[in-house]
């Protein structure tokens, strides 16, 4: 693996790869242990937008493998001068960078910076497009739990039109030949996807046998867009409840990626709940980047 810019270009295989290497990886996390992957290494998180579990589980997972860290301040860099990003992206060849993992707000910036310098470049999120690891760690997760994700029926719920978070799962569920649902509001669901998988607006039909059920965080700016009447009528018809969970099967689990906006699109008592896996994601999140970050080790020598 030279970067990993999406999850949409990846096989089977190389999906199985990175889950199994993560395997691996989550064995020396719960022993506290590190290895040496990518000592001597330089990575760089460039993150023009917000994050917490992401940068930091990046962060800590080029430590755990050995490489030198650094994280460029964006509000506080030379961006906030009018430097271009493939000007920053030069630069941080300049300083030796060898992995650069980036959080852009637009579509495809990970794609253009990987042209245009010779670090290697991860997509931790970029635009509406693809969260490739965010994904790979729902899935890394779902595999530990139910040995398998082939003939999984999975449920995404809440503002699937601009989540980078549902496009990366759907084309990573479809490559492993998982079900995959997309529900929520008219006004945030991609209209285009029928021929994909299914789409609809109705909760129960969604979740109705489903395996996993997984909330998308529902971007509060758009309340003033008028894409749903209220955050109170949106819980009410699309909130992940225990009686909604109850159409799920028995042993269905709860996912999301979090920050989760508590009472809108899940409520507390799922969230703190024994189906909740929000947390073990978070800690899966850092396998999962520990194995893409060494197989990018392995092919840079
Ligand atoms: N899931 C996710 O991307 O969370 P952060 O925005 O906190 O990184």
């Amino acid at each position: 693996m030279k970067e990993l810019l999406g999850i949409k270009q990846l096989s089977a295989n190389e999906i199985y790869e990175i889950l199994d290497f993560a395997e691996d990886m989550k064995k020396l996390i719960l022993k506290r242990e590190k290895c040496s992957f990518l000592r001597g290494r330089r990575v760089t998180t460039l993150f023009y937008e917000n994050s917490t579990r992401t940068r930091t589980s990046f962060e800590l997972a080029a430590e755990n493998v050995g490489a030198y860290v650094n994280s460029l301040d964006v509000s506080t860099s030379s961006v906030q001068k009018g430097e271009s990003l493939i000007d920053t992206g030069k630069t941080l060849d300049a300083l030796s960078s060898d992995i650069v993992v980036i959080r852009h707000s637009k579509s495809g910036a990970p794609l253009f910076l990987s042209k245009n310098i010779s670090a290697a470049v991860v997509n931790a999120g970029d635009g509406a497009n693809e969260h490739p690891t965010q994904a790979l760690l729902d899935f890394f997760t779902m595999r530990q739990h139910f040995g398998r994700i082939e003939g999984l029926k999975v449920a995404i719920i809440g503002d699937v039109k601009h989540s980078r978070v549902a496009r990366s799962n759907l084309w990573g569920l479809k490559t492993l030949g998982a079900e995959v649902v997309f529900c929520g509001p008219k006004t945030l669901l991609p209209l285009d996807m029928g021929s994909l998988c299914t789409v609809t607006t109705d909760p129960v039909a969604a979740v109705y046998d489903a395996d996993v059920v997984m909330g998308l965080r529902i971007q509060l700016e758009r309340q003033k867009q008028g894409m749903f009447p209220s955050l109170k009528e949106y819980n009410a018809m699309w909130g992940i409840s225990e009686k909604l969970l109850s159409y799920a099967k028995p042993d269905a689990i709860v996912l999301h990626p979090g920050p989760v906006n508590r009472g809108v699109e899940i409520n507390s008592d799922v969230l703190n709940g024994e189906k909740s896996f929000v947390n073990t994601q978070v800690t899966n999140g850092l396998a999962v980047r520990m194995a893409v970050l060494s197989l990018i080790g392995k092919e840079l020598g």
